[in-house]
């Protein structure tokens, strides 16, 4: 017939987690309600970052559109569309966002089991080049009662109930696990419904790039650009890898996850623990590259048994292909 390439009957992200968690004793449909919020917040940043909507452009006149009002920053926008979003769900007790100094408590009257940690919009440096951007949460049971505290945020990322990151890219796409493997999901926009296009993405064993900011190598350790030599000029006479560094972490994982390889933000002299923060970048990123039969690691331990300190702590990270991870941290026992 005419509409013969129409599904009639598409797994979108909501019925995918409906039907997960309904084979998972116990769901009472919070998580789902939770990660539906999640979902229309990504959507309005997805909208906000093409730009939709040209009369919230800002044009030569500077910081102010044409209807005069201040423009909002597309990072702003992101956080306070999450944090509404998320308290609305009524699955929430506290959140730890980037743009947040302290803990978020949900208003008492709005107040659910779950606690996300979340990055509304990573990688601001490419935000007015137009290169690609994302956003990366991840979401635990709270572990106190009554008042929601820190301790309900710090929690080892061994403990996560589901992560996920989307990466506005050429599309708009989801990644996301509950624990049970890693799915991606791509945006339709015919229809405002993330699509499930992959089941059990698996990372290969070994791949062929490495991905990092060698701009900072003199202030690396002595393993890190013994590592790097390495990948330049393999001893054993093999083909050298290939280069590839967005500076947005969500592009540069998904690249990781979807060819292989490595990517790394190494501790330097500068950054005694490198950049990346451990709540709402390292330990989601960590559980999904798991999830994927990748290996995530700080160089001497594994992420997400990290017991966190601190609402915005760094930890040096290095994810990827098991092999090329393993390899790398041969160089560092080496040093140690
Ligand atoms: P941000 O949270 O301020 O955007 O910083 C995090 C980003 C990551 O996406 C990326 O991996 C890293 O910063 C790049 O940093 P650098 O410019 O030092 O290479
Ligand atoms: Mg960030």
């Amino acid at each position: 017939s005419d509409q013969s390439e129409f599904d009639t009957d598409v797994w979108t992200l909501t019925r995918f987690i409906i039907e997960t968690g309904r084979q998972a004793r116990g769901a009472t449909g919070e998580l789902t309600q939770l990660i539906n919020a999640i979902l229309t917040a990504i959507k309005a940043i997805s909208s906000a970052v093409r730009k939709a909507g040209l009369n919230h452009l800002q044009g030569l006149a500077g910081s102010v559109n044409v209807t005069g009002d201040d423009v909002k920053k597309l990072d702003v926008l992101s956080n306070d569309l999450v944090i509404n979003m998320l308290q609305a769900s009524y699955g929430t007790c506290c959140m730890v966002s980037e743009e947040n100094k302290d803990l978020i408590i949900t208003p008492k009257d709005k107040r659910g089991k779950y606690v996300v940690c979340f990055d509304p919009l990573d990688g601001s440096s490419n935000i007015d080049c137009l290169a690609s951007i994302g956003t990366i949460f991840a979401i635990y049971k709270r572990v106190s009662e009554g008042e929601p505290t820190e301790k309900d945020a710090l929690q080892p990322g061994s403990n996560i109930v589901c992560a996920g990151y989307t990466l506005y890219g050429s599309a708009t796409l989801v990644a996301l696990s509950t624990g049970a493997g890693l799915h991606f999901f791509m945006l339709d926009p015919a229809i405002g419904e993330f699509i499930l296009t992959e089941k059990n993405v698996k990372i290969k064993p070994k791949g062929k790039i490495y991905s990092l900011n060698e701009g900072y190598a003199k202030y690396f350790h002595p393993s890190i650009n013994e590592y790097l030599k390495h990948k330049k000029y393999p001893e054993d006479g093999g083909a050298p890898y290939g280069a590839r560094y967005v500076g947005s972490m969500v592009s540069d994982v998904h690249r990781t996850i979807a060819y292989g390889g490595i990517f790394l933000y190494p501790a330097n002299e500068k950054s005694p623990k490198g950049k990346l923060r451990l709540l709402y970048e390292c330990n989601p990123i960590a559980f999904l590259i798991e999830q994927a039969g990748g290996v995530a690691s700080t160089g001497t331990q594994r992420v997400l048994d990290i017991q966190p300190e601190s609402l915005h702590q760094r930890v040096p990270f290095v994810v990827g292909s098991p092999d090329d991870v393993n390899e790398f941290l041969t160089f560092v026992k080496k040093h140690q």
